[in-house]
C-alpha cells in the first residue's frame, strides 16, 4: 500500500452545550472512561491504547473542534504541512507541541471544504485496558469518520494527494478513503452541505455492539439505524443519536485490506430494493437521523 502519512484516526474534538451530561452519557453509556480534564474540556479514553479518543469542549453549540490523526514520524509532519499548501489546503499551525492532555507535536490544517485535521507524533499513550469486563464492552478506538461534502471530487482529491489515502470504494453516495489496513478511515458522502455524517467506535465484536444497542435503548436512547452489515467495508452497524444530535455508531469487524483490494465503483454496490444492509434484517435510517446527520458544522 502506497504509505500515508496520516497514520491512524486517534481522535475526535467537538463542542457541546452541556459538558456534564454529556461526560454522563459518553462514560455511563457510550462506554468511555474520562482520562483528563482542564476547565472547559473532558478527555475520553476508549479500551485501546490512545490516550485519549473523544473530547468534549464546553461550546454555544455543538460543532467539531477537529479530527486528530496519529502519525509514525516527525518527519511526516513536515510532508503533511508542505502537501497541504501545496494541494489546495492551509496550514493553520504547526508543527508545534500540543498544549493539551496527551501532548506530542502536532500540525494543524484546514482542507479546501474547512475541516480542521490535526496530525500528532509522540503522543502520550496508555496500557490498553487490561481488566476483561471493561474490554468487553467498551468502544477501542474510533474507526472511522464520515463527513459529508458539497463537492465530493474535491475533498476525495486533497485526502489523495495531500494525505496519502486510497479509495477503497465509491457507491452512489460515498467514497470511502483508506490510509492504513482499516477499509476505510474517512469517508465522504454527497451532500449539500460540508457537514459531519457520523462517528464510528469499534467494538470488540458483534455480540459487543448488539449489548451496547440493549444498553442504549435501556437508557432511552433508540437505534435510528441498524442494526445491520454494512456493503464496503463489511463491518456491522448500529447507529445512534447522541447528546447534541451527534450521530454515533457502534461498529465492528471492519474489513481489513491490502494493496491487493480491489477498488469497487457504484455498479457494485447496489441492494435490491427494499434492502438496506446485507443481512435484510435493517429498516432504513430514521428521518431523525438523516436531520441529524446535516446539522453538524466545523468550527469556523
Ligand atoms: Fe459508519
Amino acid at each position: 500500500m502506497p504509505a500515508s502519512p496520516a497514520g491512524q484516526l486517534r481522535s475526535i474534538a467537538i463542542g457541546v452545550t452541556d459538558l456534564d451530561a454529556a461526560e454522563r452519557f459518553y462514560t455511563g453509556t457510550w462506554n468511555l472512561e474520562s482520562v483528563a480534564r482542564t476547565g472547559d474540556a473532558v478527555y475520553l479514553r476508549g479500551s485501546g491504547s490512545f490516550h485519549h479518543i473523544l473530547s468534549l469542549h464546553r461550546g454555544d453549540k455543538p460543532d467539531v473542534r477537529n479530527v486528530t490523526f496519529s502519525v509514525a514520524s516527525a518527519e511526516d509532519l513536515d510532508a503533511i504541512a508542505a502537501r497541504t499548501q501545496a494541494n489546495g489546503g492551509k496550514l493553520v499551525a504547526g508543527p508545534q507541541p500540543v498544549e493539551e492532555p496527551g501532548g506530542g507535536t502536532a500540525v494543524t490544517i484546514a482542507d479546501p471544504q474547512g475541516r480542521v485535521l490535526r496530525f500528532v507524533h509522540g503522543d502520550e499513550r496508555l496500557d490498553a485496558a487490561a481488566d476483561d469486563s471493561r474490554r468487553r464492552d467498551a468502544p477501542e478506538r474510533i474507526t472511522h469518520v464520515v463527513f459529508n461534502s458539497s463537492d465530493v471530487a474535491v475533498a476525495q482529491r486533497f485526502f489523495e494527494q495531500a494525505l496519502g489515502f486510497c479509495l477503497s470504494d465509491r457507491t452512489k453516495i460515498m467514497a470511502f478513503m483508506r490510509c492504513n489496513s482499516d477499509h476505510h478511515s474517512i469517508a465522504l458522502a454527497d451532500s449539500d452541505a460540508d457537514t459531519l455524517n457520523h462517528i464510528a467506535f469499534v467494538m470488540p465484536d458483534l455480540d459487543a455492539v448488539m449489548r451496547g444497542a440493549g444498553r442504549m435503548s435501556d437508557a432511552g436512547w433508540p437505534i435510528e439505524w441498524g442494526v445491520g452489515r454494512h456493503g464496503p467495508g463489511n463491518n456491522v452497524f448500529s447507529y445512534f443519536i447522541g447528546p447534541d444530535d451527534f450521530v454515533i455508531e457502534y461498529t465492528a469487524d471492519v474489513l481489513q485490506v491490502d494493496d491487493s483490494y480491489k477498488t469497487g465503483g457504484p455498479s457494485d454496490w447496489t441492494w435490491p430494493a427494499g434492502r438496506f444492509d446485507q443481512w435484510g434484517v435493517s429498516k432504513p435510517p430514521s428521518d431523525r437521523i438523516k436531520q441529524a446527520q446535516k446539522k453538524i458544522r466545523f468550527i469556523e
